[in-house]
């Protein structure tokens, strides 16, 4: 018997328990929820009603999900691995934190973030590198029941401003610096920029680890050690877990839209916990005592779920690297996997295809013999990369599974279950259970049968929905449940084939998805506007071999300063300011107007071909204003 007893075994279970989660959904997640620790039980399994964006999971129940994620393994398994940490430079020594370990670091955090008066409710603003003390401060927030906003390390001042103040977060958790490859990069010297408009911040605390000189503000600044060394002079090292609501928020985590401006997707505490274990459990089969190694960052959705949440609520081994997949070479993963021989590897495809670039040198003479579960992420994988991943890493011999979702569906929802359920090179394949997937049409027909495609929208909440936009519950509702009724439309594009099985084709919204991360074009366009000399701008995305997509902007400047090539880096510049160097354009093409409708709408899908090399076939033209800036366009293509 699995130590899991909701972990499905074949593909007749998979089909027994999704028809069950479908017919009987509040029975089916009522007796999953019983593997969890509760400090009181729910009134509701679920209440809900799409038409106004609101979902309850478990509502009525008490609980705190570190609680879930440690003491009740302190109790059974104290000393197994909770955090193996691999360090940027392969040099360094890594590190092992245990279950109590771990707690006990939870804790004292957590009485350091109480003794600066941080309490249940207070938002709390993390932009940290890839350290364990990062996993520590996420904890430590959901001990006290204090909501984390994690920021990823390449957002710029501007952007973390824009964040803090957003949330009106009043305390921030950094370091000095991270390391990630052979740069480092001054994570306090951002905050401090950040913090000259962010006045909500009362307290920043500072985590060593570059040991760069860094400003510390009196009265504001504070040393994590510093903090911990109190803690410990206090004499009690235990902390008590907040009770919290089952629907009380966990975390804000901002993502992109069609939008200008990142919204703060809100998830809640108990349904996000039982789905980010739920889907760890069983996507990944995950068996005690397996190491499972996520590649992604903490800063997005996949780190929270699949290196914190989901993983240490199963009371599993995760592995954090803090490093790139190319830094000292491009065997670093591979350095990684037979260090620690591990079972599972979670990855993306940008990944999977930069490091397919460097041949098979890097692979000879590897062992991957301990492999047992490949995975893939963020974006739909090629079928080219798909057989490399499967071939060179896998031998032929590990699962690979893909798997969709998004930051707004706090796990996995569609992925076949490692060794379970079929996989098929390039899809997604079945929805898991609790997920009811339907593809609509323009008019928001569903599309009945299979063989099929049209924008993929789920019709039934499962316990990791989206709750909330932080501070706009309006734009929750008006981006995700108005554009199809009674629907949570997710933005992308899908295929359902013969056997019914769905393949994720991108997104169909203005969002461009570079490496993985998710870039809005309003926000990159917002960005270059505000280069001076710049008139106008149009930004789409293109077929990029590595990045998956690249951002291509068409650029109307009349600025005198210097020559093109400067104008350019001076744009880029701008957009690492005021984003991040994340946002930068791969392409930038001055022109001197854009393809605009008589009523002045930008006609994107003639910019989109003209980057994608497609000018032969622009589609109709007609309600152009002026179709001679086409010609322009198409000669100064780049
Ligand atoms: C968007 C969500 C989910 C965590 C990482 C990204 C795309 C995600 C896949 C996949 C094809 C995928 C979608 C989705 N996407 N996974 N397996 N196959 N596309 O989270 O930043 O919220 O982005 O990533 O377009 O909508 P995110």
């Amino acid at each position: 018997m699995s130590k899991y007893p909701y972990q499905i075994s074949s593909f007749e279970d998979y089909q027994r328990q999704y028809k069950k989660s479908v017919e009987n959904p509040e029975e089916f997640w009522a007796e999953i929820a019983t593997n969890f620790q509760w400090k009181q039980p729910w009134n509701n399994v679920l209440k809900w009603d799409f038409r106004s964006a609101k979902t309850e999971w478990f509502s009525g129940a008490k609980l705190n999900i570190t609680e879930n994620c440690l003491d009740r393994h302190v109790l059974t398994q104290p000393d197994t691995p909770a955090i193996i940490w691999e360090p940027n430079n392969p040099e360094d020594h890594h590190r092992v934190l245990t279950y109590r370990e771990l707690h006990f670091k939870v804790m004292q955090f957590a009485n350091a973030l109480k003794n600066h008066g941080v309490k249940k409710g207070d938002r709390v603003c993390i932009y940290m590198g890839m350290i364990p003390e990062l996993a520590i401060a996420v904890l430590a927030c959901a001990r006290i029941g204090a909501i984390h906003s994690v920021i990823f390390g390449g957002f710029s001042a501007q952007s973390i401003a824009d964040r803090i103040q957003d949330a009106q977060a009043s305390a921030v958790i950094t370091c000095d610096g991270a390391f990630r490859g052979n740069k480092s990069i001054p994570l306090k010297e951002v905050i401090d920029d950040a913090l000259m408009s962010c006045p909500s911040v009362k307290t920043v605390i500072v985590c060593t680890h570059t040991r760069t000189p860094v400003s510390m503000i009196k009265g504001r600044d504070f040393w994590w050690e510093d903090e911990i060394k109190k803690v410990e002079t206090q004499g009690n090292p235990y902390c008590e877990a907040e009770s919290m609501d089952a629907e009380d928020e966990l975390f804000i985590l901002y993502t992109s839209g069609s939008t200008g401006k990142p919204k703060g997707v809100v998830h809640s505490t108990a349904g996000y916990m039982v789905w980010a274990n739920y889907t760890f459990v069983n996507v990944f089969q995950y068996q005690p005592g397996q190491v499972h190694f996520c590649t992604a960052d903490i800063g997005w959705i996949t780190g929270h779920s699949y290196i914190i949440y989901g993983p240490l609520s199963a009371g599993a081994t995760s592995l954090m690297f803090e490093g790139i997949p190319t830094y000292p070479d491009a065997g670093r993963f591979w350095d990684i996997i037979e260090k620690y021989k591990l079972e599972i590897l979670y990855t993306a495809p940008t990944a999977i295809r930069s490091l397919m670039g460097f041949g098979d040198e890097p692979l000879k003479n590897r062992d991957f013999s301990n492999l047992k579960v490949l995975g893939t992420v963020g974006e739909p994988i090629n079928e080219e990369a798909w057989n490399w991943y499967n071939e060179k890493i896998g031998h032929n011999n590990c699962p690979i599974v893909d798997t969709w979702w998004q930051t707004e569906t706090g796990g996995v929802l569609i992925s076949n279950l490692a060794g379970v359920t079929p996989a098929k090179p390039t899809f997604a394949t079945y929805p898991l259970p609790g997920v009811q997937p339907v593809l609509v049409d323009e008019n928001g027909n569903e599309i009945l049968g299979n063989g099929v495609s049209g924008n993929l929208c789920i019709k039934f909440p499962w316990p990791g929905i989206i709750r909330t936009t932080y501070g706009d519950h309006e734009r929750c509702r008006t981006t995700y449940f108005s554009a199809y009724d009674n629907l949570y439309f997710t933005g992308d594009g899908c295929l359902r084939d013969e056997d019914g099985m769905y393949r994720i084709t991108g997104r169909v919204d203005d969002v461009l998805n570079v490496s993985g991360h998710r870039i809005g074009t309003a926000e990159v366009e917002n960005a270059i506007n505000m280069h001076a000399g710049v008139v106008e701008s149009a930004v789409v995305g293109y077929p990029h071999d590595i990045k998956g997509q690249g951002i291509y902007a068409y650029v109307i400047y009349t600025g005198t300063h210097g020559d093109v090539n400067l104008t350019r880096q001076d744009i880029l510049a701008t957009v690492s300011r005021v984003i991040g160097p994340i946002a930068k354009p791969d392409k930038i093409q001055f022109v001197s107007g854009l393809p605009k409708t008589r009523s002045g709408k930008i006609m994107r899908r003639i910019l989109r071909k003209i980057a994608e090399g497609e000018i032969g076939n622009l589609g109709d033209t007609s309600t152009l204003l002026d179709p001679m800036i086409v010609d322009e366009i198409k000669e100064g293509r780049l």
